[in-house]
């Protein structure tokens, strides 16, 4: 990537993916490239295969040369992978293999989750808009350890899935859970098993460490993860940083996104020690819906704006993207997961519409997730 007067030059791997993958990534490429022409940037934009479509090609879900191509980018988009013609449990290979290796290759062990309801969509959650008004957590979910990359063994009457966790991934996640909560509002919320789990047991001691020996100014509590299920719905404005192993993240988020209204709603960071990060929406293929131009893509489009934050560097830019995203919603524009009948083209046009009027310094008021140095 180089600098010169302002302008960026970048090389962004797109992994479209399968189901509804293709057509959110199409949506959040297009604000990419109008970001770009907006703000004077050169993105080069290269397409790889991953997951089914990879295995349908190439019979690997990841293929060495997307791998090659994502290692050495400034940033992985990514749409979603699986879906119903890859779910043989006898298979030999899955789809959403590619994707773990994916995220092991490239070292991404912090997986930012922002959770931030919109004001538009209040009223179109599940849960009551009093208890949403005013939410704004960020779930740090550890991303390439635990019971995901264990070992792993199939035998006629029994299975197992090893989960183990060793002192230095808990450390380097914990660090970076303390250091967005400096930058924000100084809590973090830790949710582990201890009462039951040997690896939660040595999760708690890490990450009280961590926080006594560097962190003491950020506040910390630890929460077990069931009871976390029941207060993340009852009172979510009381979290600021939530940061949790592997699975346990995963479910939370698919549970946090219904603060926000919906799955096709959350963006998330995938980052390591360096600025090279993958981007994905929360949400999987959606084989119910894929197909049908109908999928929303937001939680695509503010993934793509994390890009543009943390691996980019272009932080206005991201805000400018962030910003014609509320714009859109606060005009009604909604995809049919919010009731709405506004198809996915359609919304992304919306969006493309307020980003090309966006003034090239936006407020930073809008940064839905302002940046900080979260690395070492
Ligand atoms: P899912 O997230 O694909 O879908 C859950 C529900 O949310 C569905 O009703 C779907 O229609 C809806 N939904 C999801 N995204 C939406 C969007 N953008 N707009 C509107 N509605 C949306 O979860 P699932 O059905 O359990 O999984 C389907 C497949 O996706 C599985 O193969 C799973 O492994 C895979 N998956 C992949 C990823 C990823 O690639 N990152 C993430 C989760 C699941
Ligand atoms: C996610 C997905 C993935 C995960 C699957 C597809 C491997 O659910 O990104 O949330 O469990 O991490
Ligand atoms: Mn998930």
């Amino acid at each position: 990537m180089s600098r010169e007067f302002g302008a960026r030059r970048a090389t962004i791997v797109v992994l479209p993916g399968d189901g509804i993958g293709p057509e959110v990534t199409m949506a959040a490429t297009q604000v990419l490239q109008a970001v770009a022409a907006r703000f004077g940037h050169t993105f080069e934009l290269i397409t790889h295969l991953i997951g089914g479509a990879a295995i349908d090609a190439t019979g690997s879900a990841l293929p060495e040369a997307s791998a090659a191509a994502c290692q050495s980018a400034d940033a992985v988009l990514l749409g979603a992978v699986g879906g119903p013609k890859w779910s043989d449990p006898k298979a030999s290979v899955r789809p959403e293999q590619g994707l773990l290796a994916l995220r092991k290759v490239l070292g991404v062990y912090a997986n930012l989750r922002p959770v931030k309801p919109h004001a538009a969509t209040l009223e179109r959650a599940p849960i009551k808009a009093n208890i949403l008004r005013d939410v704004d957590m960020v779930v740090v979910r550890e991303l390439t350890g635990g019971s995901y990359f264990g070992k792993k063994e199939r035998h006629a009457d029994r299975a197992i899935d090893i989960c183990e966790y060793s002192v230095l991934e808990i450390e380097r996640v914990a660090r970076y859970a303390f250091r967005l909560a400096r930058s924000r509002r100084g809590r973090v919320t830790s949710v582990d098993k201890a009462n039951v789990l040997e690896t939660s047991r040595l999760w708690r001691e890490v990450v009280t460490r961590i926080h006594r020996d560097e962190f003491s100014d950020v506040a910390l509590e630890h929460q077990l993860v069931d009871s976390m299920a029941m207060h993340l719905i009852s009172r979510p404005r009381d979290y600021d940083v939530v940061v949790t192993e592997n699975l346990f993240g995963d479910i939370l988020t698919d549970e946090a996104a219904m603060l926000a209204g919906s799955m096709g709603l959350l963006p998330s960071a995938a980052l390591g020690d360096g600025t090279l990060g993958l981007y994905e929406p929360i949400h999987g293929s959606a084989p119910d819906i894929a197909g049908k131009g109908i999928a929303n893509p937001i939680g695509a489009i503010l993934s793509a704006a994390m890009l543009l934050r943390h691996s980019l560097g272009l932080s206005d830019e991201a805000a400018a993207v962030e910003a014609a995203v509320s714009q859109v919603l606060d005009a009604g524009v909604f995809t049919a997961d919010l009731g709405g009948t506004h198809s996915t083209q359609q919304a992304t046009e919306a969006v493309l519409k307020h980003l090309s009027a966006a003034p090239q310094a936006v407020a930073r008021k809008d940064e839905r997730f302002p940046a900080i140095d979260l690395r070492d």
